[in-house]
């Protein structure tokens, strides 16, 4: 599929309304510079999560993967002073990537970094009965998804939005037959959020400078 028009439109959009400053901007250059793949959201996929954040009244907010911090940044703009974000990641060196952007953008204070698998981190968390988030966003590896939907619950109240992206996967997600592991887990994880009684949920398709995908949206009932 040629994907022009989707990315020329992605990049007005962007340009219009999610323009990236010098930290953003240094944010997507660590990446290349540090040879980690380039897979953190697009910019407007960025402001996107910063406005679900505003419109949540975020004051506390979970990420699950880090990369090198480009969207904890977007989504750590939308809290208040006082706010807070967790991000959890386990790649060491992404770990150490993303803890210079976060302190290059001033958001040190803002922003935990916590690094380790997601499981441990959130079943540690669960047991040290933190406060619960006003959202939650699921962007680490895809095969435990619908596993990390069930944490999330548990350290969510009800109004807590959780978002989940790449659950759409190119359209592989149709592929009924399909023995990729990322497109298992996310076959896995929507059939799960369908079934689930805690949540109301959508799921938004998204096109643009990124492969063809999607983002789960759900509100905890
Ligand atoms: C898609 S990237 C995150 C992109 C980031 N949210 C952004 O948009 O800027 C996925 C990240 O999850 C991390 N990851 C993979 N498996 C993990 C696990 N079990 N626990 C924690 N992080 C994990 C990867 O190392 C990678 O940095």
């Amino acid at each position: 599929m040629d994907n022009t028009l989707f990315e020329n439109v992605d990049k007005y959009i962007g340009d219009l309304l999610a323009v990236e400053d010098s930290a953003l901007k240094k944010t997507i250059q660590s990446i290349s510079d540090n040879d980690i793949p380039s897979i953190s959201v697009s910019a407007n996929q960025g402001k996107f999560l910063h406005i679900m954040a505003l419109l949540c009244h975020a004051n506390r907010i979970l990420e699950l993967g880090t990369l090198a911090g480009y969207s904890t940044i977007w989504m750590a703009r939308a809290l208040p002073v006082n706010g807070k974000l967790v991000t959890v990641e386990f790649n060491e060196q992404h770990a150490k990537v993303a803890q210079k952007n976060i302190d290059g953008a001033g958001l040190t204070a803002r922003i935990e970094l916590r690094v380790g698998k997601a499981a441990d981190i959130l079943a540690k968390m669960i047991a040290d009965k933190e406060e619960a988030f006003d959202m939650i966003f699921i962007d680490a590896d895809k095969p435990p998804y619908a596993e990390y939907f069930g944490y999330a619950l548990s350290l969510a109240k009800p109004g807590t939005l959780i978002i989940c992206d790449n659950v759409i996967r190119d359209g592989k997600i149709l592929d009924k037959n399909s023995t990729d592991e990322n497109v298992k887990g996310a076959q896995r994880f929507n059939k799960m959020l369908s079934q689930n009684a805690k949540v109301t949920a959508t799921i938004v398709a998204t096109v643009g400078v990124k492969e063809f995908d999607g983002m789960a949206i759900a509100v905890v009932k």
